[in-house]
């Protein structure tokens, strides 16, 4: 069975480590491999792929969006999102586009909190871009009550909070000291820029979590840690995305997401 990731960088997804790790736990030997392409290419380096019997793909930055403007059929998750991260081929050339990103960081949050503990909590979401729009319906999804979002580029934040059109998303010129969670959805860490919020709203929340990764916490969760009680990066979304998106191209399998998780932190910890 193959499958693929399409991305630009690709050379450092995960990805791959990841889904073979579901096939030996399910014991399937799977092939997953990475795709470096282009805006160009990218619509026939995936229908190349699915021609050729893929059993299905992930599409990671930049070609989210791009991904979404090509498929068939979207989910209504996708729709939400505006962006697809995975293609699962219906035959005849068709392709299904999802998007399992916002299920990944809820089941994450669950992890991190408790099962149930997303009910009722008012979030702060950092980042007004493709990253923040894929995760606020599974997020107002899994019971929270509200999401603030607040952006470099208010103008953004508030065409976000116009898409939507619910009670339960608003937008913030700056952070207040009155949120539960704290999510970091901007790509500020990847340029390595400092994002600043106030040691007040640090201090009120119960957790901080940055949507990147790595092997060293981002400036942003060195500050977090200063003042809130938890702190948690990525990787767990990163984790659970792939395990919603490899359940919908082997539907039934039982995945034991934890395990996968701590092995790739071990992994990522020995890289350094
Ligand atoms: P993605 O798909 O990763 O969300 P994007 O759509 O380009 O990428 O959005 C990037 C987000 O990170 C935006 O919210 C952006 O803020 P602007 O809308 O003001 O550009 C935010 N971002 C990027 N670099 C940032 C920085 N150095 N400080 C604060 N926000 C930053």
């Amino acid at each position: 069975m193959q499958f693929i990731v399409f991305g630009n960088p690709i050379e450092h997804s995960l990805s791959p480590l990841i889904h073979a790790d579901f096939g030996r736990q399910i014991g399937v030997n799977l092939q997953y491999s990475r795709s470096l392409t282009s805006s160009a290419q990218f619509n026939r380096a995936v229908a190349e792929f699915f021609r050729t019997g893929g059993g299905g793909a992930n599409v990671t930055v930049p070609f989210k969006q791009h991904a979404y403007a090509q498929v068939t059929h979207v989910s209504a998750r996708a729709e939400r999102a505006g962006a697809v991260n995975t293609l699962v081929p219906l035959g005849a050339g068709q392709l299904l586009g999802d998007n399992t990103d916002g299920l990944g960081l809820v089941w994450d949050l669950q992890r991190l909190l408790g099962a149930s503990q997303l009910t009722g909590k008012r979030v702060l979401l950092l980042g007004a871009g493709g990253a923040a729009r894929g995760v606020i319906q599974p997020l107002l999804d899994a019971g929270v009550t509200t999401i603030t979002v607040i952006n470099r580029s208010p103008e953004r934040a508030q065409q976000l909070v116009q898409l939507w059109q619910s009670p339960q998303l608003v937008w913030a010129p700056a952070a207040t000291p009155e949120y539960d969670l704290i999510v970091n959805a901007t790509s500020a860490s990847l340029s390595g820029d400092k994002l600043v919020l106030g040691a007040d709203v640090l201090d009120a929340a119960e957790l901080v979590y940055d949507m990147m990764y790595g092997a060293k916490p981002s400036p942003f969760l060195e500050q977090a840690g200063q003042y809130t009680q938890m702190t948690a990066d990525g990787l767990g979304m990163l984790v659970g995305q792939a395990g919603f998106a490899f359940k919908l191209w082997l539907d039934g399998a039982e995945l034991n997401l934890n395990e996968t998780l701590e092995r790739l932190r071990a992994e990522l910890n020995r890289g350094t």
